[in-house]
């Protein structure tokens, strides 16, 4: 699908990100310390590249699996409505449950994604957003962990598609429009 012209503005680079990613892993790592096998649980599509790093710098026993939630398709508008596409392999009752996800924005997914998950008794549960636009939230949750927190710009990279475009770019860039579409 063609996007509307535009340009990407380096808004975290691959440094700062790794910084950050360690520092994470780091509070994350001594928080499950007692963990005998914590599962780690991914987001697709957006979150591969950030729990591919984060796993690496957990020195821990882990598991990890995939959830595949239903977003924005092709627009840059999130949907209220969130359904499952791709459900967990294991089963996680009485298991340390952590959610990775790239963005927390509406909040929506992040919400519905908890309850679900939730409702199948893990031993805790707990969640690590890369980034966090609070300013966007209509949905009452917040992140366990964050990376950082952005402002209200619609960004890419490190994972994260506009348009199923840019998850390979190493830094997060905001996107900004160059004509009116
Ligand atoms: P929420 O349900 O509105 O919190 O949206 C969460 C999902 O929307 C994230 O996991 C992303 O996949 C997507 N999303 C939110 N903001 C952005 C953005 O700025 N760029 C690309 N995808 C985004
Ligand atoms: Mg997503």
């Amino acid at each position: 699908m063609p996007t509307r012209p535009h340009v990407i503005d380096q808004l975290i680079s691959a440094k700062q990100i790794a910084a950050r990613v360690e520092e994470l892993a780091a509070t994350i790592s001594a928080h499950y310390a007692d963990t005998d096998k914590l599962v780690v649980v991914g987001l697709l599509r957006g979150s591969f590249v950030f729990i591919a790093d984060l796993v690496r710098e957990i020195p821990l026993p882990v598991e990890v699996d995939f959830l595949e939630a239903s977003s924005y398709g092709d627009s840059t508008e999130s949907s209220r409505e969130v359904r499952i596409l791709k459900d967990l392999r294991a089963g996680i009752e009485g298991r340390d449950v952590l959610v990775v996800e790239d963005i927390v924005d509406t909040g929506f997914t992040l919400k519905h994604v908890m309850g679900l998950l939730q409702a199948r008794n893990p031993r805790r549960l707990a969640s690590c957003a890369l980034l966090d636009k609070p300013s966007r939230r209509e949905a009452d949750v917040s992140a366990t962990w964050i990376g950082f927190t952005i402002p209200d710009e619609f960004v890419v990279g490190y994972g994260i598609d506009f348009a199923q475009r840019n998850r390979n770019l190493p830094y997060i860039g905001k996107v900004r429009f160059t004509e009116e579409g």
